[in-house]
């Protein structure tokens, strides 16, 4: 896995062996500059995966380095490190394409995550560069669909050909993406796609439940186990015994049950609460979430040893505003949904109107945008829907925000959430799973943001 070479290119020498020395014992392959001109020399005639930079150096510095290397070779991925890290230095580098940047001092754990996130995602990379070039890459006629997902962008048909990839293996797969980017779809189609497609998918919300809950949920409890256990129940593991156990919102699972689920991913092996006899489960695992685990480890809220188990196989699915050009073509999916619902021709948005709902930023993405045409379908008495329409519900949420200006934007942001959650809420006449549906996010969100705002 880890025959990726890396370059370092750092003056200050205690610090150049101290990187080489932590990325080597990771079985890195690992080769030291302390210049600019001496690395990119070699660079040359021997291009590497990735570049660790540091930023202020003589005679030419990170930044130059940084150019020089992606104009050489712009697969080539580069972490920049830096004492003085502004932010206007982290900004260009990201600009002229590093993939990350570290600030020093930064432990060799911290050094060792940053590294293994930009590799895994070389190969990836290289996976789909592979795939491309053997033809396999989903021809463009063929899909502007998948399953009942729609798409056409190159970043939605790489997640489409990654979920035919994984199908038929036994590999567990994380997915993660925005709140409404069609995890539980992508979930739902390794399933059917899969030997174990016959058996049952089973899904459990692990963030709508209080650890005790989910316990008895995942792994069942016996008769007695606690007052209200009047009888034997089975849990979700045992139920999806030669099946899908999907994990959704796995990022909201306390501690405690982080070492339960560690152990049963492990060896396959569980009680149910109150039992004595061990029981075994074949299960496929397909786990999701919407939270950045990466961000969660390093706060040390979620175990890593436990992500890795998870992510095996990594499904990244982007949000809609990165890949603009499926937005007409769901918009259409949308548009012809509704009209069969209600049984009504099919409307049209114009171009004007098509052209706003494809600049706007989607923050709920395919949900709220389903849920936007619904509404527009429903509100719009003729054939057509006015560009007006669109641009007076796509508005609301663009004016409040002009409002914030003044507010630092931690300030400005949260209370844009609070009142939107307050405006859904009232929308909704207080039903709380249509507020959330009106918002884009899962329920569960909601509770936790209206506690979190006090409403
Ligand atoms: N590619 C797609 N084509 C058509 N419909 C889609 C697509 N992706 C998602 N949807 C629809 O968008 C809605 C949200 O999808 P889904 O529930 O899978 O998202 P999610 O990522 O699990 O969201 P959350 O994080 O909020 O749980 C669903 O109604 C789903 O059918
Ligand atoms: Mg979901």
């Amino acid at each position: 896995m880890k025959n990726e070479e890396i370059i370092v290119i750092e003056d200050n020498e205690t610090m150049r062996l101290g990187i080489v020395e932590s990325l080597r014992r990771e079985g890195y392959k690992v080769q030291a500059y302390e210049s600019g001109p001496q690395a990119l020399k070699d660079f040359q005639f021997k291009p590497v995966s990735l570049a660790i930079i540091d930023l202020k150096m003589e005679p030419m510095n990170g930044i130059q380095i940084l150019e020089k290397i992606k104009a050489q070779c712009p697969a080539t991925e580069v972490l920049m490190i830096s004492a003085y890290g502004t932010v206007e230095d982290a900004v260009k580098a990201i600009q002229l394409g590093a993939a990350d940047f570290l600030t020093k001092p930064f432990s060799p754990d911290e050094l060792r995550i940053r590294v293994k996130k930009i590799v895994e995602k070389i190969q990836n990379e290289k996976r789909i560069q592979e795939l491309i070039e053997q033809n396999l890459l989903l021809s463009d006629e063929a899909f502007s669909g998948y399953e009942e997902m729609i798409g056409n962008s190159l970043q939605i048909k790489k997640v489409f050909t990654l979920v035919e990839q994984v199908a038929n293996t036994e590999s567990t797969v994380l997915v993660q993406g925005e709140s409404g980017t069609g995890k539980e779809l992508i979930a739902r189609a390794i399933h059917r796609r899969s030997k174990r497609a016959e058996d049952p998918f089973i899904k459990v919300n692990c963030g709508a439940l209080n650890d005790n809950l989910l316990e008895s949920e995942l792994f069942g409890h016996e008769k007695g186990a606690f007052t209200g256990a009047i009888r034997l129940k089975k849990g979700r593991f045992e139920l999806a015994d030669k099946g899908t156990l999907f994990l959704d919102e796995i990022g909201d699972v306390s501690q405690a049950m982080q070492v339960k689920l560690l152990r049963v991913l492990q060896d396959g092996e569980f009680e149910r609460v109150g039992g004595e006899s061990t029981l075994k489960t074949d299960v496929r695992i397909i786990a999701a979430t919407n939270r950045d685990l990466q961000k969660l480890i390093r706060e040390e809220k979620f175990r890593e040893d436990l992500y890795y188990r998870l992510s095996i196989i990594p499904i990244n699915i982007p949000p809609l505003r990165d890949r603009k050009e499926d937005i007409p073509l769901l918009v259409d999916y949308f548009l012809n949904k509704q009209a069969g619902i209600n049984r009504q021709k099919e409307k049209q948005i114009e171009i004007v109107g098509m052209k706003l709902l494809v600049d706007y930023r989607w923050p709920g993405n395919i949900r709220e945008l389903e849920n936007l045409i619904e509404r527009l379908v429903v509100i719009t008495v003729g054939d057509r829907i006015e560009s007006g329409l669109i641009a007076s519900h796509l508005n609301q949420s663009l004016n409040i925000a002009t409002t914030y200006e003044q507010l630092p934007l931690e300030k400005a942001v949260e209370s844009l959430e609070k009142n939107l959650i307050v405006q859904a809420l009232k929308k909704a006449n207080g039903v709380k799973n249509k507020a959330a549906k009106y918002l884009g996010i899962p329920t569960s969100v909601l509770y936790y943001k209206m506690e979190k705002y006090d409403l």
